[in-house]
């Protein structure tokens, strides 16, 4: 409702000047709930500061509604709204919308999401948990906002780690073994593959030679392919189950192995490659190292079947923006892929995003699943789910469905530990921490919510009767005001690919809660200052829980 006034406002001035200006809320909001610079104003017009401030002032007295009073401070027309009425308005449109409050009609536009990607015969890693709590993120925020989207587990099932795998197994690999405990032994003959290589150079040969063998369709070699490819995707699945995320389009790597060539010839053709030490590579005119599109042996690479891919996706789903969630290190590979678009005279290079991330810390230093300490995901997850078990149970002992309350608790406290932050910075990551109940954790917004539950459980609200005076103190027009932005806020997260954003948020959203739950009687015995307080928390409680789907996690009604 403030974003209306705030767009009406422009729209008058604009019509009259043909000028945008601000509106700004300021954060003292003693100098009023709006505040125009007219700055530009003035210098268009060349007129004095003082006669511009006072036509703008009058023309906004005339043409805005729900105005209480204008005050000039220099270049500023400072305004105070007359907030009862509009916080109303506000309060009522959530409670009568609900969770569709400030979601977007279609605009039509199709965004496809490269995320997850794990690589297949490796154990699920925790960069690819990043990869894919932000991007079913980003996916539930361009939905709401009117997106038709387009979610891809982009699999690294193709490459010459897969030669390796072939070679470690068809060498060393014991059937019984592997098939009790597929990726444990999977991993463990990657891992003798690298020790061995150490020693014995030709390792290496022979597991390009057999990722050769598969890229031409070798039919022994496809058969173990397809095995490995599965028993990882089961891995992979439990995870994607316990989070709720799915996909739209699991085509990995090897999709592309029958749909490079196109590209190559395209390359060529318009003499963008050239041969170095018998590969094909592409050259950049800026500083950044060139692309290698061809082995010597003719064997294909990571960025051919991503520029496959990438047309490939152009042409099936037409997007109108591809977002490629993937960790920082892979920077370079994406500042290639957009060059190569350009360099090809496509203009679409500009539609190309790498949502990039950090890493997961633990005490300051890389977490990893392949140097020393393995780390499996799920059983990180299973941990945290354990560790809210604990919580909760100290917290509510009568509690009914507890398993059910803490795989939600667990969960909301791993992916709210991440999504809080911006996603470009390195996280430390610490369970105990996280699963809390206070601090700026995923529990703690989730029992604010429990807690309006519990003061809402069984009572009537009538919206007839309302205390319309209490917004004019500043805790309940800030709550007010902080629900009226949750629409500015989706739009950020979705410009910047950030839902930390959203998270951001709903930490404030629920802070002003608890300061409000502090400061007043909720439960007051006066039915006018009752009524309001309950729609204005139950208000509440429907952002909060938006918020948090937005963010992938699910809320709890008990805890
Ligand atoms: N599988 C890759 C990895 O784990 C990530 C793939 C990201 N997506 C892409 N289109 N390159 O490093």
């Amino acid at each position: 409702m403030i974003n209306y006034i705030k767009d009406k406002i422009k729209k008058v001035i604009n019509d009259k000047y043909q000028i945008n200006v601000n509106v700004e809320e300021p954060k003292d909001i003693k100098m009023g709930d709006l505040a125009i610079p007219v700055f530009p104003i003035v210098k268009v017009l060349r007129k004095p500061l003082i006669e511009i401030t006072n036509e703008v002032a009058a023309l906004i007295k005339e043409n805005v509604k729900d105005i209480k009073e204008i005050n000039i401070v220099g270049g500023f027309v400072n305004i105070k709204l007359a907030k009862e009425e509009l916080c109303k308005d506000i309060i009522l449109e959530i409670l009568a919308k609900g969770s569709d409050y400030a979601s977007m009609p279609s605009n039509n536009q199709v965004v496809c999401l490269d995320y997850s990607s794990p690589n297949i015969a490796k154990s699920f890693s925790i960069g690819h948990l990043r990869s894919t709590i932000i991007g079913n993120s980003l996916k539930l925020i361009y939905q709401k906002l009117g997106y038709k989207t387009v979610s891809i587990n982009y699999l690294g099932d193709w490459g010459t780690q897969f030669g390796k795998m072939i070679v470690a197994y068809l060498k060393w690999g014991n059937k019984e073994k592997i098939q009790k405990d597929p990726i444990n032994e999977m991993t463990n003959l990657y891992v003798k593959f690298h020790e061995e290589a150490k020693k014995d150079e030709s390792l290496n040969e022979e597991a390009r030679l057999a990722f050769r063998k598969c890229e031409l369709g070798d039919p022994t070699y496809l058969e173990l392919w397809r095995y490995i490819r599965e028993e990882s995707l089961k891995e992979s699945a439990q995870i994607y189950d316990l989070l709720g995320v799915s996909f739209d389009s699991y085509n990995g790597e090897a999709f592309y192995n029958d749909k490079m060539d196109d590209i190559v010839k395209e390359l060529d053709a318009k003499h963008l490659t050239e041969i170095d030490d018998n590969a094909l590579i592409v050259r950049f005119k800026n500083d950044m190292p060139p692309a290698l599109i061809k082995r010597s042996d003719g064997g294909s690479l990571y960025m051919t079947r991503d520029l496959a891919a990438l047309f490939y996706r152009k042409k099936e789903y037409h997007f109108d923006k591809i977002l490629y969630v993937v960790g920082n290190e892979q920077k370079l590979h994406f500042e290639q892929i957009k060059e190569i678009v350009k360099m090809l005279g496509y203009d679409f290079d500009n539609e190309i995003y790498h949502v990039g991330f950090g890493l997961y810390l633990t005490n300051g230093k890389k977490m990893s699943t392949r140097s020393g300490g393995v780390v499996k995901l799920y059983d990180v997850l299973m941990k945290a789910i354990s560790l809210a078990k604990a919580e909760v149970e100290e917290k509510n002992k009568d509690l009914k469905d507890k398993d059910e309350v803490a795989k939600k608790v667990g969960l909301a406290s791993v992916l709210f530990n991440d999504l809080k932050n911006h996603r470009e910075l390195d996280i430390e990551f610490d369970l105990d921490s996280c699963v809390k109940f206070e601090g700026n954790t995923g529990p703690y917004l989730l029992y604010s919510g429990v807690r309006i539950a519990s003061i809402l459980k069984d009572k009537e609200i009538d919206l007839n009767k309302l205390n319309l005076d209490l917004f004019n103190k500043d805790i309940y027009f800030e709550i007010v005001r902080t629900l009226a932005n949750f629409n500015i806020i989706l739009t950020k997260s979705l410009e910047e690919n950030a839902p930390s954003h959203i998270a951001k948020y709903l930490l404030t959203l629920a802070s002003l809660f608890n300061k409000l739950y502090a400061q007043e009687k909720i439960n007051a015995s006066d039915e006018y200052i009752r009524n309001t307080n309950f729609a204005l928390i139950k208000a509440i409680r429907i952002i909060l829980n938006e918020g948090l789907r937005l963010l992938g996690i699910s809320y709890v009604d008990e805890m």
